[in-house]
């Protein structure tokens, strides 16, 4: 196979129809296949079934330091709750605030605290600033792009490369005071699956904003999602605003979402003494406490975070060979020159570029395939791709083989649209 800019218009007609006739035969076998959102599969699920039996009903569900976890009370969480998910944020338990079922609720309610509630005693809040504006890198998670845009920022998209997001645009853009905050998936980013480098996280923790009241919205969602032994590793962004004198400035999130139970995990939060003081605050209007009979199911469970690490690998075991399917099958297009792809080393997506103005016609194609995809753009702030390049894939969930067919159908659709584009341009 030439690349496709190699080829005259008759091999590209030639290919087409050759592609379309492959494409009518897989629209006949009435597929119905799903990698759009990064949900574990039923195997997945399975390795954490043990945890609904350690609460039986004669179980004592009594945390270490008294409190009788079926009752209310304790508002940020139970002692070892709290221990065990400073191990996984890498912070101190004192920093710690558990919450409910959902992390993505607890960026919401963080940014919801600080529209009506100054995180800068005598600063304004956000709400008070009409041409707020929040630093998004791009491509990026769309929930995080729903909650700014809901809470009416100007999202501004800062592009990613192999090693985070474009700091010198950053450093630029934090310049002007009605910049409020920047989202970070800072390991195996959604959906691009990349870390950001030391150098990144220095520069990002050294950055010295004119909005005294900037807040990094630091979501470490896949911070022990290794696929394999040789996983990235980030720098400790508390550690490295320690030493700049910046220790407001991140607020760091993870939950058990894809550990456990999405939608039945525990989430957790850590921040400064200052940002927690003005959260907490928030909360404690906000509710009596969240569930402590899950987090004591979560902690005798793991044990502790070793537990926990160790069941990580189990998790990777059953992703990695979809994984591999995936940079597989497209591997066969890269002879195409007309895609381009990441090589996560854990997290829960595959970032393909495919030719630029072809990711919306091959979302469509596949749909019309039976293969339901993330939407082209929803990587985006307001889902515009400008290149309408981008598409995330969610290996996860489908079986192996399910993955494979979808895969086929995916080549395919990209292939077709590279060529349509092509013969549409020249
Ligand atoms: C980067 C990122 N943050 C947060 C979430 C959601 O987390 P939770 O289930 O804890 O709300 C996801 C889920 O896909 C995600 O990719």
């Amino acid at each position: 196979m030439m690349k496709y800019n190699e080829l005259s218009k008759e091999q590209r007609d030639a290919e087409l129809s050759a592609l379309w006739e492959d494409m009518n035969a897989i629209k006949e076998k009435g597929l119905q296949l799903n990698m759009a959102r990064g949900v574990p599969s039923p195997e997945q699920l399975a390795l954490s079934k043990e945890m609904l039996n350690v609460l039986y009903a004669e179980a004592d569900c009594t945390a270490e330091d008294g409190t009788d976890c079926r009752n209310y009370g304790v508002m940020d969480g139970i002692p070892e709750c709290k221990r065990l998910m400073a191990d996984v944020l890498g912070v101190t338990p004192d920093m710690v605030m558990i919450g409910g079922n959902s992390s993505l609720n607890m960026m919401f309610d963080t940014i919801s605290c600080f529209m009506n509630h100054p995180v800068v005693p005598g600063n304004p809040a956000w709400s008070l600033i009409p041409d707020r504006k929040f630093l998004c890198p791009v491509p990026g998670y769309d929930r995080h792009f729903g909650v700014t845009g809901y809470f009416g920022f100007e999202m501004i998209p800062v592009m990613m490369d192999d090693n985070g997001p474009d700091m010198d645009k950053v450093e630029e853009l934090i310049q002007d005071p009605s910049v409020k905050g920047m989202w970070c998936v800072p390991k195996y980013s959604n959906p691009t699956g990349i870390s950001y480098s030391d150098e990144v996280v220095r520069r990002i923790a050294a950055m010295k904003p004119a909005a005294p009241d900037f807040r990094l919205m630091w979501d470490n969602a896949y911070c022990i999602h290794d696929l394999t032994d040789e996983h990235d590793e980030i720098l400790n962004i508390f550690e490295e605003c320690e030493k700049t004198g910046n220790v407001d400035m991140p607020i760091e999130f993870c939950s058990t979402s894809k550990i456990t139970f999405p939608g039945s995990g525990v989430a957790a939060m850590a921040a400064s003494e200052n940002n927690m003081r003005v959260i907490k605050e928030k909360y404690q209007y906000q509710t009596i406490g969240y569930d402590k009979l899950n987090m004591l199911r979560h902690v005798r469970f793991f044990g502790d975070y070793e537990g926990m690490k160790a069941h990580m690998k189990k998790h990777a075991a059953v992703l990695k060979p979809r994984f591999d399917v995936v940079l597989s099958k497209l591997g066969t297009l890269e002879d195409t020159g007309a895609v381009w792809f990441n090589h996560p080393r854990g997290g829960y997506f595959v970032s393909v570029n495919v030719m630029d103005g072809t990711a919306k016609r091959v979302v469509a194609l596949c749909k019309e395939a039976g293969v339901n995809l993330t939407g082209a753009g929803a990587t985006y702030p307001y889902g515009n791709d400008p290149y309408d390049s981008n598409i995330r894939i969610a290996p996860s969930f489908p079986s192996l083989e399910e993955l494979s067919s979808a895969m086929d159908v995916f080549c395919i659709c990209a292939r077709i649209a590279a060529l349509e584009k092509m013969n549409a341009l020249i």
